[in-house]
């Protein structure tokens, strides 16, 4: 039987990335057979089990009947207990006091920061910048791993093309090319080169699969598609994850195609092994097993346990199914022993890999967690970071950057001199004095500006009982800024919001300060794209600066003040209103595609097909020229491949970075291909009057897809070219692939 399970490992250990696998076969083999012949089976049901911490607001607390399921070797793994002295605890109990003393994994949501917090992940993906990406979550796997962390439920990946869903805020945005590899950026920097490195963790890669097209935005909704969307939009981003080494893969809450992924051996089984050739092991979501029951899908928790173990999750978070059920099902027959030795053999090969059976406290040092925790090389990548990821969406006469020496600003709005909401959705652990305000931020930069503060108005509600006092604060002062959006709690999970517009009157406060006449400067704070089209209208500059994490307030001002020219572009369209949605840039031409002349083409009586700002949208302080596309051929084979260049010159006043974007349309294909697709960018950084020649090259990989036959390969034909400042704004031209 054993000699069975290791065969199989190392069959599937043959089929993946080397990278990902370093050897063929386990160095570890026999040291789980040997284990495994000593273990119960509860004790192996107990290796499968994940447990929270229980966590409350007053600190660290183990549920008593966690405790007893820990200590009778139950409970093999537990997440949200961070902090090295309330984890190594629970390490010492596991490692003592448990019959065989198998460590533990401790999880925890590292979704952009442990307490140092960067931009959310939807701010930090409009850098478009791979090493910031890597950085950031080099740094957060280094500050987490010092607070006892080995195991991070992240990269996100979901693609998503709906505003309304609160979970936005954790991805990278609409596009399947950036997402994959904004998401393989992000499992080498949790991951690193060497598992047994103790400043890195294991990744998990969430939620598989396609959680992010849930129907109206509404979380944990159903999510259906068919199969050639889901492999050719949703799937890719999972897949560059897995291919670039992530050791465990979360199952989503959603069903897909009528069945909860948590019970869909499609995915895990057929999709993520089989074609894939991920050895890692999958883990449910929170109480994703039990829910099935919900779904509809199995009838009591036994047949939901068994469901999932059949499908092919090793893993039961929180729901204690398999802990509870797995031993009865073993005897009765209806799941193998030798499964489930395979199962647990991949947990223990993963604690084995991270050395934890060498030393189970390597991530529990105090010294050391003291040491990491806010260095100061956390604050200045944060910062780098938060600069980069604003995106300037109006700029109507210059009127950014500001001068320092104006004699005063009036700053307004329930973001201005705020701590926590400037750190988002999914802070764990984020530590909001920490936070750089605004307000705090404009000090720091332009110490000679007065700054005349009203909070005006927050985020529910109608109370305009601050209003008058910003009114007469903007009438006082030269510009003013208004910092507004969302709270940290209006996006992440179960955070859908059917209306996108500003919450609670913000936008009635908005109106009465413009109503002033002075000019005003908008800095929108939000973990989702909102629908601003009156600010758009009537307000000359906005700032979307998104949530931006510790270092917010010091970024923007900068922004602000001109010390940072910003460069941002959006990887999400914002939508004119929510009847648009969805709306995204790479969308079918349709059989009428639009026509203003002609009635009968695709597009709406009240609103145009046009979103807000498009994908890739973002402007600068300066200005860039594009000329000169050329391509080096007008055709290729599959073996050849095509240079695209273009001379790009910045043409304003300011130094400043581009991120020049490559789209590519596969005019007839044997099934219909979207009128863009990004297939590469470079971002550059140019002096006013510099030019530099971009070069993309195009080969047969980037004209592949899920075609009619099933089959990822590319098909001859004509091919349209695109490279602009953003999915719209292009220069165009053509080839033929032969
Ligand atoms: C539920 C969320 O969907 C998932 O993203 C998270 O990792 C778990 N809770 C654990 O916190």
């Amino acid at each position: 039987m054993r000699t069975y399970f290791f065969l199989l490992i190392v069959i599937l250990l043959s089929g993946c990335d080397p990278q990902a696998n370093e050897s063929i076969t386990s160095p570890y083999q026999s040291k789980i057979e040997d284990l495994l012949a000593r273990m119960t089976i509860e004790e192996k049901a107990g290796q499968l089990t994940l447990y929270t911490s229980g966590w409350t607001v007053t600190g660290p607390a183990l549920r008593d009947d966690y405790m007893d399921e820990l200590r009778a070797g139950r409970a093999g793994n537990l997440f949200n207990a961070h902090t090295v002295s309330y984890a190594r605890e629970l390490q010492r109990i596991a490692v003592e006091e448990t019959r065989l003393g198998i460590p533990l994994l401790f999880g925890l949501d590292v979704i952009h920061g442990y307490k140092t917090t960067y931009p959310i992940p939807l701010a930090e993906a409009c850098t478009w910048d791979l090493n910031i990406i890597e950085k950031t979550a080099r740094l957060y796997a280094k500050e987490a791993t010092s607070a006892g962390v080995n195991w991070n439920f992240n990269p996100v990946v979901d693609i998503c093309r709906d505003p309304r869903w609160g979970r936005i805020a954790e991805a990278s945005g609409e596009d399947v090319y950036l997402g994959s590899l904004i998401g393989a950026a992000k499992v080498r920097g949790i991951q690193g080169d060497d598992l047994s490195d103790p400043e890195t963790m294991l990744a998990c890669v969430k939620h598989y699969a396609a959680y992010g097209a849930s129907q109206a935005g509404r979380d944990y909704h159903t999510v259906d598609m068919s199969d050639r969307t889901l492999r050719d939009t949703y799937l890719p981003p999972y897949r560059a994850a897995v291919d670039a080494g992530a050791a465990t893969v979360m199952a989503s809450f959603n069903e897909l195609h009528g069945v909860p992924a948590t019970g869909s051996e499609y995915l895990m089984k057929q999709i993520l092994r089989d074609e894939w050739g991920f050895n890692g092991f999958v883990v449910s979501d929170y109480t994703g097993v039990m829910e099935m029951i919900k779904h509809g899908i199995v009838e009591n928790e036994k047949q939901a346990a068994e469901l999932a173990f059949k499908a092919g999750v090793e893993m039961d978070m929180q729901s204690g199914f398999y802990s509870k059920y797995l031993p009865e099902l073993i005897r009765e027959g209806k799941i193998s022993e030798s499964a489930l030795d395979e199962y647990v053999g991949k947990v223990l090969e993963l604690k084995y890999r991270l050395g934890l059976f060498d030393d189970p406290y390597k991530y529990l040092d105090s010294v050391r967690e003291s040491e990491t925790l806010f260095s100061r090389e956390f604050f200045d990548h944060g910062l780098l970071s938060a600069k980069e990821s604003i995106v300037l969406l109006k700029n109507e006469g210059q009127l950014l950057p500001l001068s320092k020496n104006i004699p005063s600003v009036a700053l307004i709005g329930p973001l201005a001199d705020n701590k926590k909401d400037l750190l988002g959705t999914w802070h764990v652990a984020g530590i909001a004095e920490k936070v750089v305000t605004l307000k705090a931020g404009i000090e720091n930069v332009a110490s000679n500006v007065r700054i005349n503060y009203v909070r005006g108005t927050g985020f529910e509600g109608n109370d305009r009982s601050g209003f008058n006092e910003a009114i007469s604060a903007a009438r006082r002062s030269d510009v003013v800024i208004m910092a507004i959006g969302e709270n940290y709690q209006q996006s992440g999970e179960a955070a859908s919001r059917s209306d996108i517009g500003l919450p609670g009157n913000q936008s009635q406060l908005l109106e009465a300060i413009a109503a002033t006449g002075k000019p005003v400067v908008v800095v929108l704070m939000a973990g989702r794209p909102l629908t601003i089209g009156w600010m758009d209208e009537n307000i000359p500059a906005i700032l979307n600066t998104w949530h931006l994490g510790t270092m917010a307030g010091q970024a923007i001002a900068e922004t602000l003040f001109g010390d940072n020219n910003p460069s941002g572009k959006l990887t999400i369209t914002f939508p004119r209103n929510v009847g648009q949605i969805p709306i995204y840039y790479n969308m079918k031409n349709t059989g009428r595609p639009f026509n203003e002349a002609d009635k009968y083409t695709s597009k709406y009586l009240d609103v145009s097909n046009e979103p807000l700002y498009p994908f890739g949208y973002g402007l600068s302080y300066t200005a860039f020229e594009y000329a000169d596309l050329n391509l080096s051929a007008d055709r290729m084979t599959k073996n050849e491949q095509i240079e695209v260049s273009v001379t790009v010159t910045n043409s304003g006043d300011f130094t400043g970075e581009e991120v020049v974007q490559l789209y590519i349309r596969d005019l007839v294909g044997s099934v219909t291909r979207p009128v863009r697709e990004l297939k590469g960018y470079e971002k550059i950084r140019l002096n006013p009057g510099e030019s530099k020649v971009v070069t993309f090259t195009i080969t047969n990989e980037e004209l592949k897809f899920y075609t009619f036959e099933k089959k990822w390969e590319s098909e001859p034909g004509f091919f349209q070219v695109f490279v602009g400042t953003n999915s719209t704004e292009v220069l165009e031209s053509r080839f033929e692939l032969l």
